[in-house]
């Protein structure tokens, strides 16, 4: 190779490399820095990756609500609600039963889903005297840390949606035990007049 091509060589990788140098921020590359998982001679337990202080809370994880979150009043299952219970709540709350509760507990309480149908031990009904004695805290409580033989179902509810769940247990409860005293009086006038009047 004579030495004249030697150098245009290296002039064209100059020309090729220069762009690249300059993208470099050198500053910011060159800092030393520990990779994942990389020991370390800095702290005395030679980890890297540090645990965070005692008391960090995630940004947004903070869950001082001890009602919506815990189902507790003051130390007790919670006897009322922490929001009003609309009506696209219960039907979100019957969607959520209906994918995660019934296949133990049937669609209408009574314990006789599908898992149970084919062996799984057999609930007590949602609709007996026991159940409905329970709270809301009680029951909200159950679905966040199972009970007995149910398993907690923390991991697949949201705290808003175990609450929605709730009122759910309940409107299915109510709608076994309702008497004429529940039907609104202009929903019993029109029952009672047998028409089908505008709402
Ligand atoms: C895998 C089956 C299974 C699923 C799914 C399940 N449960 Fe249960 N549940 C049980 C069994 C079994 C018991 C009885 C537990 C015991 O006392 O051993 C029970 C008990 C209960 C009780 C009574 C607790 C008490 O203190 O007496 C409530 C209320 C309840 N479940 C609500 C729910 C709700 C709400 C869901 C849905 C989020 C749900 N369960 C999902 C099996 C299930």
């Amino acid at each position: 190779m004579s030495r004249p091509s030697a150098r245009a060589a290296a002039a064209a990788l100059a020309v090729w490399a220069a762009p690249f140098a300059s993208c470099k921020q050198i500053d910011l590359s060159d800092q030393p820095r520990e990779e994942t998982l990389q020991p370390s001679r800095y702290f005395e337990d030679g980890q890297s990756a540090r645990t965070p202080v005692p008391g960090t809370v995630p940004r947004g994880a903070l869950r001082l609500d001890e009602h919506l979150y815990d189902g507790v009043v003051a130390g007790e299952p919670a006897e009322t609600f922490p929001f009003e219970i609309e009506r696209s709540d219960l039907d979100r709350g019957r969607e959520r039963y209906e994918a995660l509760c019934a296949p133990c507990h049937g669609y209408v309480g009574e314990g006789d889903g599908m898992v149970v149908q084919r062996g799984f031990p057999r609930p007590p009904s949602l609709l007996g005297t026991e159940v409905r004695a329970l709270r809301p805290g009680d029951i909200y409580v159950t679905i966040a840390r199972g009970a007995g033989a149910m398993p907690s179902y923390s991991t697949q509810t949201e705290p808003e949606d175990r609450w929605r769940i709730v009122a759910y247990v309940e409107a299915l409860q109510r709608s076994q035990f309702a008497g004429e005293q529940d039907v609104p009086e202009e929903v019993w006038a029109r029952l009672v007049r047998g028409d089908d009047a505008e709402e």
